[in-house]
């Protein structure tokens, strides 16, 4: 395994390191270190030499974990209704899975732009995050029906800095301007976690979008489509990078012929030259 130079023991003599070799992270004194960028040699190593990596894996808060809930019964008692259908049940298996990915990288308030059927929101909730969902339209098949704030999709009903993070999962693609709304995002928040999924050539497109358009509508879900609202894989690292942030954890599976990807984005730490800038 190519690790960092700030992997090896002797660069951290304190620290009684833990590997788990393969499955792209250890602890060290119960810190998780996010380390796949770096270990995968399958389909994602592709991907990983066209972003701008940060120099070694850092500790992250490793203060949430996703309590597996049945579907029906929730830790306080509350009964929830199962998913109803089994697309829906594959949408919850889905998020819950990505709910358990993404928690390690919140902390404080978070913003979560898009509510969809509510069960990505739900499953940070249940893992102690304090969570403020925003969306366009309410789903007619929403568990948290209520919950989401509603609001012109543009401009976010929020002042500077109000949030210590904001997640899109899987929504930029569904609205007509996502750079605007990433824009949005950096204003109101600090640390921003992007759930994508990218396409490489015009035959994953076309299988990327009509699969998106199926899915969401058998579920229930609300989806807009905007087909040039899809990102081509390698653009959004282009564009934080043009826009002064940088990506400081990344993660991609191979989905049919297209990718869904995982970017942590926080604000440049160093001045940024002007060719960068610009
Ligand atoms: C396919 S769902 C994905 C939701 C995701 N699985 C989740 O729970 O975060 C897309 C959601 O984005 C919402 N949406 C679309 N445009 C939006 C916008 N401009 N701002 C916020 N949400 C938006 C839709 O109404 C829908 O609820």
């Amino acid at each position: 395994m190519n690790l960092p130079p700030c992997f090896c023991p002797e660069n951290s003599p304190t620290l009684n390191l833990a590997f788990q070799v393969g499955d792209g992270w250890f602890t060290a004194r119960g810190v998780r270190f996010e380390v796949e960028a770096y270990t995968h040699a399958g389909p994602s190593a592709r991907d990983s030499v066209q972003g701008d990596w940060p120099a070694c894996a850092r500790p992250w808060r490793a203060t949430h974990s996703v309590p597996m809930t049945s579907a029906t019964r929730e830790p306080s008692g509350v009964i929830v209704e199962p998913p109803l259908s089994r697309i829906q049940h594959y949408i919850w298996n889905q998020e819950r899975a990505w709910a358990d990915r993404i928690s390690h990288f919140l902390f404080g308030k978070v913003l979560k732009v898009g509510n969809g059927l509510g069960y990505l929101t739900k499953f940070l909730q249940d893992a102690g995050i304090d969570v403020v969902t925003l969306d366009i339209s309410e789903s007619s098949a929403a568990v948290n029906r209520g919950a989401a704030l509603l609001y012109d999709g543009e401009v976010f009903p929020f002042k500077d800095g109000a949030f210590s993070c904001v997640v899109f999962a899987f929504v930029l693609h569904h609205t007509p301007n996502p750079l605007r709304l990433l824009e949005e995002a950096y204003r109101v928040g600090s640390r921003i976690v992007v759930l994508e999924e990218t396409y490489d050539s015009i035959f994953s497109k076309v299988d990327l979008v009509t699969r998106d358009i199926y899915v969401n509508w058998l579920a229930h879900q609300d989806a807009p489509i905007f087909w040039e609202s899809y990102f081509r894989s390698g653009a959004l690292e282009r564009y934080f990078a043009q826009n002064g942030r940088r990506v400081v954890h990344y993660y991609a599976e191979p989905k049919r012929t297209y990718w869904k990807k995982l970017y942590v984005v926080e604000p440049h730490a160093e001045p940024l030259t002007a060719s960068v800038v610009g």
